[in-house]
């Protein structure tokens, strides 16, 4: 007997699941975000259960830690592109199921096609699906990017069951599909990238890549928010969730993994976008610093740390007298409110009379950093546009400024000073702590290291110093 067909509704942010209609969904605050779907429990379905499932507890397999475990999962295929193999973890891992998230146009599929042509240099066979692109389409540009190989083999399909039926078929040791929003359970009767399809057209995906050991790359779309768009759960199914992020108005794009079962998060490769496709860009901080000028007031340099590598970026600030009552303050690539933390903190301590004047800041090259040890550098830019003077080409600062007006320690100070050096800065101004830690360790005898203990020790080594007025002797309003 045929099961019977089930109503819910389903919210398509998040795919939390009600009875009724609902204005607003309780479990992520969308408004009108519920859709009606209509649910067919397939015959003897097992759902996407992983192997072999145990009919009693008496079959079902166990291990201690103490056990030898011989599975095939961490066996590494290396990509051909260092940049991805180290957001990655190493390369890619075998019977993994990933996500490729980002906005349209940014590049995704260009990616993935360079990395099949990359790995197909192993003699390990690719199938690539496009849900978007007709095969010509997508074999123009790979043979227009200088992708030919046997291994490769391109396919245009948007329903699940003929790609799964392929896949079985011709058993190929990667498979990327091109995009998950795009293909299709015919079982199903909602549209293709609805939540109910994406998370069943997913499952399947995944049984397959552990079940037959297949690395099955997903690609998925990201909404207006910047959100992957689909339900929550496929950044719960998959192993790892990479993002490819970048400006329009700029030609490198930064890939992250924002999820990785298999290696660190927070790692980043760098990529140009070019003619030929996309390079691989093994230096980044010298492209974010190679358009710095010579005029260097409102402007300084920080050491970012993104994952365990290092990147230099300018950050500048520009304060100029405003009439208006709420002066305006703007950051572009950092934390406004933290931009306001520091204002209030330099005027408090320094007073720094930003109250009357509308304040700039920008970190160059459309990086986004979210890393409180900036602060320093923007308080050396605010200072600098502040009090016109220039800030020396060759320095460089890290450091968190706390309410007090403290300098607080950071995390891989080493790594942030010796990137620094290697790119011929002399300079360091460091907080104190990280100071004592890396006089210790002896590495840096012939860098001038900067010990900084506050915003006023800041301000008094910069060498231009504002002269601070002790506090308590102004008059009390
Ligand atoms: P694409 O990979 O199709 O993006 P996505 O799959 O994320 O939607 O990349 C499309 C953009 O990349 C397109 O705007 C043009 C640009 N591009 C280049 O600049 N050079 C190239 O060699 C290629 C293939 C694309
Ligand atoms: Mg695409």
């Amino acid at each position: 007997m045929a099961k019977k067909a089930k109503t819910t509704f389903v919210c398509q942010n998040c795919g939390a699941q009600r009875p009724r209609w609902e204005g607003k969904c309780p479990e992520c605050g969308s408004w009108n975000s519920f859709v009606e779907e209509t649910f067919t429990p397939m015959e003897n379905s097992r759902g996407w259960a992983l192997g072999e499932t145990a009919s009693n507890a008496k079959t079902l397999l166990t291990k201690t830690l103490d056990d030898e475990f011989t599975g095939k999962d961490f066996f590494r295929t290396p990509t051909g592109y260092a940049e991805l193999d180290r957001v990655l973890g190493g390369g890619l891992v075998k019977g993994s199921f990933l996500l490729l998230g980002g906005s349209p146009g940014i590049g995704k599929s260009t990616l993935l096609l360079q990395m099949a042509g990359g790995i197909s240099g192993k003699q390990t066979r690719v199938l690539y699906f496009s849900g978007e692109e007709s095969i010509d389409q997508t074999g123009h540009r790979a043979q227009r990017l200088g992708i030919r190989s046997p291994y490769v083999t391109l396919a245009s399909e948007n329903n699940l069951s003929v790609i799964l039926e392929v896949i079985r078929k011709q058993k190929p040791e990667v498979v990327i599909v091109d995009s998950i929003q795009t293909v299709f359970l015919p079982e199903l009767t909602q549209a293709p990238g609805s939540v109910s399809q994406v998370r069943e057209c997913a499952g399947h995906l995944m049984t397959l890549a552990k079940n037959e050991g297949i690395s099955i790359f997903v690609v998925g779309h990201i909404t207006k928010d910047g959100t992957l768009a689909g339900p929550k759960v496929l950044e719960h199914m998959v192993d790892c969730v990479l993002s490819f992020e970048g400006d329009s108005s700029f030609n490198h794009r930064i890939l992250r993994s924002l999820k990785n079962r298999f290696g660190p998060t927070h790692e980043m490769g760098v990529f140009a976008m070019e003619t030929q496709g996309l390079r691989e860009i093994t230096n980044p901080s010298e492209i974010f610093l190679e358009e710095r000028s010579s005029q260097l007031m409102g402007s300084s340099v920080f050491a970012n740390m993104e994952g365990s590598r290092p990147l230099l970026c300018e950050i500048q600030a520009l304060t100029v007298p405003s009439h208006m009552s709420m002066p305006r303050r703007s950051a572009n690539g950092c934390d406004i409110n933290r931009l306001h933390l520091l204002c209030a903190v330099l005027e408090k301590h320094l007073q720094l009379p930003l109250f009357q004047s509308e304040v700039f800041v920008n970190v160059v090259g459309g990086l986004k950093i979210s890393e409180p040890a900036a602060d320093l550098a923007i308080a050396c830019s605010l200072l600098s546009s502040e009090g016109h003077f220039d800030v020396d080409a060759k320095t460089l600062l890290f450091g968190e400024i706390g309410l007090t007006g403290e300098v607080r320690a950071v995390t891989q100070a080493e790594a942030r000073v010796r990137e620094g050096v290697r790119l011929g800065f002399q300079r360091f101004f460091i907080p104190a702590s990280n100071f004592r830690q890396l006089e210790k360790t002896g590495e840096f005898k012939k860098t001038e290291l900067i010990s900084v203990s506050s915003v006023v020790e800041l301000n008094r080594k910069l060498g231009k110093p504002r002269a601070v007025t002790d506090l308590s002797q102004s008059p009390s309003l």
